[in-house]
């Protein structure tokens, strides 16, 4: 049985493994995908240890462990030096190879959700300056987007923008924006922000589905991207890596949602 999981903290919520456990299934695999909830750093790194003694296959790895799945890395991709996380690690001969294919979720989520959107070009404002606003920052920048961020903490901002090759938008960047993506850890308040007839609004998070920043969006007729089309986006290449083979034809966003409620 080849073994892989998620590991995070708080862990048991998760999604993935409902996901992963439905294209294995599916896929007729030998295989399981376990949710595992390391207490600390310590123990994220004693089950990193495991993996790369032949215990697993690979680990997705969420919040907080994501810049440490950076450091305990031999090997990382491009992306996730860009990003300055790894939320995929791959375990192979004794040795740990890191990626962030969180990117690539954000670029699958606006393919299916706003597929209208043509970002090359064109003004796109990330709200935040965390590491998800740098994974969204580099994914967008790379689609040849006008990326700019715009932070509570300045400081944080202009450090994310010099890493990346950005600029720091200023407040009213927002409403000349084609895409602005919310990266932050709290709901933004968009009441009275004025924002383009066109804008396409996507959140990072899923929990709610709607949040409040898509549901002001919506309600103002805008097109609005969720943080699960985003999800299943960044699984869809950890299963690749994981096993090989493409993930197979089954209906994950159905079973999410029904999880979901
Ligand atoms: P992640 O890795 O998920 O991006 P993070 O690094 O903790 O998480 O980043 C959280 C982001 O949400 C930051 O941009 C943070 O702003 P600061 O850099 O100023 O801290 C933002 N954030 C969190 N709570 C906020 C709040 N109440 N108002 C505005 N921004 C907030």
């Amino acid at each position: 049985t080849t073994l892989s999981g998620v590991a995070g903290q708080p862990i048991a919520h998760s999604l993935s493994p409902l996901i992963h456990r439905a294209w294995i299934k599916t896929a007729g695999l030998n295989a399981d995908y376990r949710a595992f909830g390391p207490a600390d750093e310590a123990a994220f790194e004693a089950l990193v240890a495991e993996g790369r003694s032949g215990a697993l296959r690979g680990l997705n790895v969420t919040a907080p462990f994501k810049a440490a799945a950076l450091a305990v890395a031999d090997e990382v991709s491009e992306t996730a030096r860009l990003c300055g996380s790894a939320n995929l690690l791959i375990f192979e001969g004794g040795r740990v190879r890191a990626d962030s294919t969180d990117g690539e979720g954000l670029m699958a989520a606006l393919a299916e959700q706003a597929s209208e959107l043509a970002v090359a070009g064109r003004p796109v404002v990330i709200l935040g300056a965390g590491g998800a606003a740098r994974a969204a920052a580099a994914a967008l920048k790379g689609a040849g987007a006008d990326v700019a961020v715009l932070n509570r903490t300045v400081e944080r901002a202009e450090v994310l923008a010099g890493d990346l090759g950005i600029r720091v938008a200023a407040p009213e960047a927002v409403g000349e924006a084609a895409l602005v993506v919310n990266a932050l850890s709290a709901p933004p308040e968009i009441d009275g922000v004025s924002l383009r007839s066109d804008a396409v609004l996507m959140d990072m998070t899923y929990r709610p589905l709607l949040t409040p920043f898509l549901a002001a969006g919506r309600a103002r007729g805008l097109t609005v991207v969720d943080g699960l089309a985003m999800l299943i986006g960044q699984a869809r290449p950890s299963f690749r890596a994981f096993f090989d083979i493409e993930p197979p034809a089954v209906e994950v966003r159905a079973l999410a949602l029904a999880e979901l409620g």
